[in-house]
């Protein structure tokens, strides 16, 4: 019997694992208002202004928003620093991601992805066909000798978090320029830049600059994490003008929303709320790393809004209780990491109830 097959490459795409969500525990553990600690969002909830911008602008909800996101565009360019013509919006930083991948990646290409990093990457490269390279790491950390190893005739793309997910480490500036000068003309370096805004490391070195004049370089960037939009899918591209051009030529017409642009508009301005949420996750990692330590448990030190730390074997034990307790955090058995839980930075108190129920379950 003839049947509809899809592309033989997409039957071994693994799926992507969301962190669980309030309802979802609640319901499964009967727990009032459990605690989500999970998916790196920021606590103090959206922007102040960027609500007022979706109050303003729902009437037009009837209306197509604007393809080009032009005033959104502009609103980027002026906090990354850029022309707006280098930069392209989309629905989320998964977009841009899917775009990349749908820009550049035919059947065959390789693409070099850190062992451990943001799972997209792998999937959204997996779907075009191309061949998932891991390179080694070291210390949790991207190893820039590893990728040089992995580079192959075949490598197309390089994708790399810079803060990385779910490790929280970064690359150097050093380490950083040095990949950016032997990687050939003709691969694509993809620099995601999701937790830049929580770098706190003086050493730390945001490619957007670089990526104005290298024409094998783009940066991706979020509005879901220090901007509190998460619900909202904003997310932006950054690079030459080239790059632009084949990323904007694929872009679905109207990819961002019109109350998503208006948000995006007003977080982008929202500077107390933005350093505010710096305030308080730069305070909540220390306060998570002290009670570690008192709690005698290694940590990697993050330069993110999150934070590995290592339970021992017992980690999904200890997550499952959590999860019992109403804590949310997100244990990451597929990226082998089997004996750490991740958590994102809460309020104070729930960094507290966090660390509490963590002391209980230890
Ligand atoms: C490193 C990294 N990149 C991209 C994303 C996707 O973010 P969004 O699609 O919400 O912009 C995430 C989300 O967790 C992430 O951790």
């Amino acid at each position: 019997m003839k049947t509809v097959k899809p592309a033989p490459w997409i039957l071994s795409i693994p799926e992507y694992i969301a962190g669980r969500s309030k309802e979802d525990i609640a319901r499964q553990y009967g727990v009032t208002n459990p605690i989500k600690l999970a998916s790196n969002e920021n606590p103090l909830g959206p922007s102040p202004r960027a609500l007022q911008a979706i109050e303003d602008a729902r009437h037009s909800s009837h209306l197509y928003p604007d393809p080009d996101a032009r005033e959104l565009k502009e609103a980027a360019s002026r906090f990354f620093g850029c022309d707006p013509g280098n930069v392209i919006a989309a629905n989320g930083s998964d977009e841009i991601i899917d775009l990349i991948c749908r820009a550049y990646l035919t059947p065959g290409d390789e693409v070099i992805i850190p062992a451990c990093t943001f799972s997209y990457y792998r999937i959204a490269s997996l779907v075009c066909g191309a061949a998932v390279v891991r390179s080694p790491m070291k210390d949790h950390r991207i190893d820039v000798e590893g990728i040089r190893q992995c580079l192959s005739q075949r490598t197309k793309a390089i994708f790399l978090a810079n803060p990385n997910n779910p490790t929280g480490t970064y690359l150097d500036k050093d380490a950083g320029l040095s990949l950016l000068e032997f990687v050939p003309a003709d691969v694509l370096i993809v620099m995601d830049e999701a937790y830049a805004a929580f770098a706190r490391e003086k050493d730390f070195m945001s490619s957007v600059d670089l990526a104005l004049t290298m024409p094998n370089l783009v940066t991706v960037h979020t509005l879901s994490k220090s901007h509190g939009l998460a619900g909202l899918r904003v997310g932006f591209g950054i690079a030459s003008g080239p790059i632009m051009d084949d990323l904007l030529r694929i872009k679905p017409p109207f990819n961002v929303n019109s109350l998503a642009q208006k948000a995006g508009v007003a977080a982008l301005s929202d500077t107390p709320f933005l350093e505010e949420t710096l305030t308080i996750t730069w305070d909540g990692l220390d306060c998570l790393y002290a009670a570690f330590e008192g709690l005698g448990l290694a940590y990697i030190p993050s330069q993110t809004n999150f934070v590995l730390v290592r339970i021992g074997p017992r980690a999904s034990v200890v997550y499952e209780e959590l999860l019992k307790r109403g804590i949310i955090t997100r244990f990451m058995t597929n990226i082998g990491l089997d004996e750490f839980i991740r958590v994102s930075v809460g309020l104070p108190e729930e960094n507290r109830a966090f660390i509490r129920a963590l002391a209980e379950v230890l």
